[in-house]
């Protein structure tokens, strides 16, 4: 091989070998993970008017057969099988809904021919119904919640690659113990930390000062980070004979606040708020009276932050011990409504939910 052609040559047949091998694809087929696939509609399975419309399409159009065909290498690196569990827009999400899922998720997993579940999702509420099962999934199996920004029918749509790293990442020994995860843009984020943050980009999901958990790259998960909190296997949560949650709603803090929606809820007969207030959960005097007056009717009060990071100090703002509130450390508002709802079911004792917020 003197000639410089063939060096050139040779190092081309290299390169393009090197290309050619993904460790997952070079699995032996007969042992391929068996991953099952839940379809409950959102972006991922929208519909546009034309490849270009990447806003005002309509979600949850396409169902779990046709998503799995869409990207047929997901079928060498797993044993696929779809179910369509819903098929709505996200933002219809409910409690009742929540309870439907974590069923059957808990049912698939026990069976010893699922290895893994990828759950495709609405991004507007995807990190909610994601911390919910991260709290209620009675097992170690990998659990992959997966959405898109851009629907279907778009060029360039996210959907397959975020399907075909979350079905990789599903069937992954790896992943095993992570509690429950979101595959997006090439990224493996936990439950209980990650956020949307942004409205269209295909980015949006950020778990901004904790970090994320790892990246999906050549077909295989690269972990860096574990959440410390406790989950799924760990969590005290069961939801196997619940079919209701308790009423739990969010108020919102901002300048020149008024008790009305507090009120109304409190009115309503709900058993838990949670104050998702400005800066460090700090009590405007236009809100203070109606807080007090929420605790002394028994029912819960959690003060979270709007910043979006950072721990809620316990009497930093408030006097939480004088006044009887309980603090949501760093979980965002709408996080934070999730675990009280599911610690109502346990007990309505403050420390002891108290302690459950410095526990998941
Ligand atoms: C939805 O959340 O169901 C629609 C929007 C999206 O999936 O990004």
């Amino acid at each position: 091989m003197s000639s410089p052609q063939a060096k050139l040559a040779f190092l081309s047949v290299i390169a393009l070998s090197l290309a050619a091998y993904t460790p997952a694809l070079a699995q032996d087929p007969g042992h391929l993970p068996n991953v099952m696939i839940l379809a409950t509609g959102g972006t991922i399975a929208g519909s546009g008017a034309n490849s270009t419309t990447t806003v005002g399409y309509t979600a949850a159009k396409v169902g779990v057969d046709a998503l799995i065909d869409a990207v047929p290498e997901i079928k060498k690196v797993a044993n696929v099988k779809g179910e369509q569990v819903f098929q709505i827009a996200c933002e219809s999400m409910t409690n009742d809904h929540w309870l439907k899922l974590a069923k059957r998720v808990n049912a698939l997993l026990a069976q010893s021919d699922v290895d893994g579940i990828v759950i495709t999702h609405g991004t507007d509420t995807l990190e909610e119904t994601a911390y919910f099962l991260d709290l209620t999934v009675k097992s170690n199996k990998p659990v992959v919640m997966v959405g898109a920004m851009r629907p279907a029918t778009a060029i360039s749509a996210d959907g397959p690659i975020n399907i075909y790293n979350a079905v990789l990442l599903a069937g992954s020994k790896d992943a095993v113990g992570k509690g429950v995860m979101i595959a997006m843009n090439d990224e493996i984020s936990a439950a209980r930390d990650v956020t949307k943050t942004n409205t269209s980009l295909t980015s949006t999901f950020r778990t901004s000062e904790l970090g994320l958990l790892g990246y999906m790259q050549d077909n295989a998960p690269h972990f860096y980070r574990q959440s410390l909190r406790k989950h799924t296997t760990e969590s005290e949560f069961d939801v196997s004979n619940l079919d209701k949650l308790p009423d739990v709603d969010i108020i919102y803090g901002y300048a020149n606040i008024n008790p009305i929606a507090l009120d109304a809820f409190v009115a309503h007969g709900d058993k838990g708020i949670v104050f998702a207030s400005v800066g460090d959960g700090s009590v405007g005097a236009g809100i203070k009276p109606s807080l007090i007056e929420t605790r002394k009717k028994g029912v819960i009060v959690v003060r979270s932050s709007r910043v979006g990071n950072g721990i809620v100090a316990r009497n930093g703002e408030a006097n939480d011990d004088e006044l009887d509130f309980v603090v949501s450390d760093t979980l965002n508002s709408q996080k934070a409504r999730i675990l009280l709802m599911l610690a109502l079911t346990k007990t309505t004792d403050t420390k002891a939910i108290q302690k459950m917020f410095y526990t998941y």
